[in-house]
């Protein structure tokens, strides 16, 4: 059933989709990863295709920036669209010194600033953990693809432009590895309607060493990123 968002009938979208933050990254996606490409959504232009992969069904759509907007896509992809695997394909910054731009992070776990678990009313703390299955799948695939990757607590932060600039040092004591803006709402609701979810993400700059991708590296590392995600379909 179509949505205010999401124009896609009912079997347009399928059980395995990359969301990656940037529509135009799915169009990149669909347009040089996988054949027999359909477009399903292009409401607000965060376009949606559907094809398939090494002959597997796969999708891959926009979720835009931010716990809020991953949150809309990604509750009507699970509960109008009954999508199965929801697998966040992003960017991040990183927030420990052994972790270099171009490297990949694996989200077990993300932290948040967010509120975005207060509507559960929940009588204590809520842990956002990846689906493990998709997690130990894409650390067997990363190292038969011979692709180091680091595996860890991320941050999902509602601010990019921090009044205390100084602040990420907090959660990098914690030993949190990195930062980006989403995939905590994305583990929240895979946890309760029971689906896989899982963050894979690449480094994209340091807050340590102030360093940052350079357009043909961000393509390298981009597709190693994407081919371990589709791996999973
Ligand atoms: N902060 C938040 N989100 C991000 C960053 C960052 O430094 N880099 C890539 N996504």
């Amino acid at each position: 059933m179509s949505t205010p968002h999401n124009e896609a009938k009912n079997n347009d979208i399928k059980e395995t989709i990359l969301l990656p933050g940037d529509p135009l990254r799915a169009k990149f996606i669909a347009e040089n990863f996988l054949t027999d490409v359909k477009k399903f959504n292009e409401i607000r232009n965060m376009y949606g295709f559907s094809g398939k992969y090494k002959g597997k069904d796969v999708s891959v759509m926009g979720t835009g920036m931010g716990i809020p907007s991953i949150g809309i896509y990604a509750w009507e992809l699970i509960n109008n669209y009954n999508v199965k695997n929801l697998i966040r394909v992003g960017s991040c910054g990183s927030y420990q010194e052994n972790i270099d731009i171009n490297d990949i992070i694996l989200a077990q776990g993300a932290s948040t600033n967010s509120n975005f678990i207060s509507q559960f009313n929940l009588p204590g703390t809520f842990s956002a953990i990846s689906s493990f299955e998709l997690l130990s799948k894409a650390k067997n695939i990363a190292d038969n693809k011979n692709i180091k990757v680091n595996v860890g607590n991320i941050l999902s932060s509602d601010i990019f432009y921090n009044d205390y600039p100084e602040v990420w040092k907090k959660w990098a004591e914690m030993g949190i590895l990195g930062v980006e803006m989403e995939t905590y709402a994305l583990y929240v609701l895979a946890s309760k309607y029971n689906v896989d979810a899982l963050g894979i993400l690449t480094v994209s700059d340091s807050l340590v060493t102030k360093k940052e991708i350079s357009a043909k590296e961000r393509e390298n590392s981009f597709t190693n990123m994407i081919e371990i995600a589709l791996e999973l379909a």
